[in-house]
């Protein structure tokens, strides 16, 4: 009798496993569903499970917010996001995404501070796969390409308008990630690819204008992304070593500029960089696109503490909101920084708000709203990820005098003008580039196998 209730028990403990341990292997898209639906309804108070559309084969792309206030933003909590899988064979961010939301909600309810402090202070979102299609099609193979493809054949991260390039017609899940950026003001995030060991940062795409130095394409916020992208590669166990896949040319610091290893048109960091204000890396986490299941927990423990020190620089720079002369707060304020001319300035979100990542420093900002003063102000920024907060500032504008009528807003590159939905044809690098991006293509085909 007393054997049969051990049994029992035993059985019972057998079935209810899952719900409590997340095994490490390659669960199915139907698995990892199943884990999310889960989590979200273990943990009502601390996850919020949404879906952002679906890919072409019906599949919804699942999205888990995490954070005290899931369901919602609030106003100073940044939004950060990470996503992986969108090349279908490449897939250990998957798991380690699955991973690292286990962690989370088990730290936060173990009460471990960094964990309650870390989800008082941001609201992360992830998306553990971008293309469960291609996952479902895609061989172990750890280079060749097979699943790396949504339904239709195409590679999504060359689907994106593209500044340097102009437009393409969008897939499905790109669509749907286009419309999620503009549904939240996302101002830090990271995608997860595999082939490589490097953290990728932008632009990955030129027209040989300015941007242009020395083999690079450089972005006005240079010095944040190398520093972003630097503290993946250094809270990695050994991705700052920079030769650790026995590539040709080793990455110093275990770091590149996205043009400088290869130039590529319509990836989805320069879209979320030039389009929605966020700083977006591209983070290529295992040599072998396909890792063998035996390597999974050594892996997780490999990235886990650069995946959480990645989510903490969200913290970096200045935050606050723009009042107008009767202290509400206003949308699309610019709110540019002296000596960084983002090709479609920052503006504030229908929060009012801004968020500026900016390493510690003295930084000269200018705040132009129609109808108001344009007001320029001097901030001592110190670093803010350690303490879990950026430095708080609201930007208070004067209204002009009527007869003078509205402060000039600065000339924008046409291709901000247009919503992100429907960029403009050419964008900034207009038809001339054609022939450009036909010769680079060679070199683009040669190293698609790589990312
Ligand atoms: C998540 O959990 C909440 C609370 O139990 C529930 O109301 C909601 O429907 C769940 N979301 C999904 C997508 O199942
Ligand atoms: C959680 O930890 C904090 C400080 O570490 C402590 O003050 C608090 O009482 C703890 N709460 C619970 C429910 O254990
Ligand atoms: C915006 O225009 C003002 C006035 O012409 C100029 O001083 C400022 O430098 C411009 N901002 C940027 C980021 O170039
Ligand atoms: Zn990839």
């Amino acid at each position: 009798m007393r054997t049969l209730l051990f049994l029992l028990l035993f059985l019972l403990l057998l079935l209810l496993a899952p719900s409590w341990t997340l095994d490490f292997r390659y669960h199915s898209n139907r698995e990892m569903e199943q884990y999310l639906l889960r989590v979200n309804a273990s943990h009502p108070d601390i996850t919020h499970l949404y879906s952002i559309g679906r890919s072409v084969r019906g599949q919804q792309l699942w999205v888990l917010a995490l954070g005290v206030t899931p369901h919602r933003h609030t106003v100073g909590i940044p939004e950060f996001k990470y996503v992986a899988n969108m090349h279908g064979n490449e897939v250990l961010g998957r798991v380690l995404l699955l991973h690292l939301i286990d962690d989370l909600v088990r730290s936060f309810n173990n009460n471990e501070t960094w964990a309650v402090r870390l989800l008082h202070s941001v609201r992360i979102h992830i998306l553990p796969t971008m293309n469960p299609d291609g996952f479902d099609s895609s061989n172990t193979d750890c280079v060749y390409s097979q699943g790396r493809y949504n339904a239709n054949g195409v590679d999504l991260n060359r689907n994106f308008p593209d500044a340097f390039a102009g437009l393409k017609r969008q897939q499905e899940p790109t669509r749907a990630v286009m419309s999620w950026l503009q549904s939240e003001t996302f101002v830090l995030s990271a995608n997860l690819h595999g082939g490589a060991l490097v953290a990728s940062y932008p632009y990955d795409n030129s027209n040989g204008g300015q941007e242009l130095v020395g083999g690079a394409s450089v972005t006005p916020d240079d010095d944040v992304f190398v520093h972003l992208a630097k503290v993946y590669s250094f809270n990695h166990a050994s991705m700052h070593r920079g030769d650790e896949c026995q590539e040709g040319r080793p990455f110093q610091g275990g770091v590149t500029n996205g043009y400088h290893w290869y130039p590529l048109a319509g990836g989805m960091q320069d879209y979320n960089y030039v389009w929605a204000q966020c700083l977006d890396v591209t983070l290529e986490v295992s040599c072998c696109k396909f890792p063998p299941a035996a390597e999974l927990p050594a892996l997780w423990s490999e990235n886990r503490k650069a995946l959480l020190a990645f989510i903490q620089q969200v913290h970096l720079g200045v935050k606050g909101r723009v009042l107008d002369g009767s202290g509400t707060p206003v949308q699309n304020a610019v709110v540019e920084v002296r000596g960084r001319r983002n090709m479609c300035p920052f503006r504030t979100d229908r929060h009012g708000e801004y968020y500026r990542l900016l390493l510690p420093g003295k930084y000269s900002f200018t705040v132009t709203y129609l109808g108001h003063e344009v007001l320029t102000e001097t901030l001592s920024v110190p670093h803010g990820p350690d303490d879990y907060s950026a430095m708080r500032h609201d930007f208070l504008l004067r209204r002009v005098a009527v007869t003078t009528g509205a402060a000039p807003q600065n000339a924008t590159s046409s291709i901000c003008n247009q919503t992100p939905q429907e960029p403009a044809c050419g964008g900034a690098a207009g038809h001339t580039v054609a022939a450009r991006i036909t010769a680079l293509s060679l070199l683009v085909a040669l190293r698609w196998l790589i990312d």
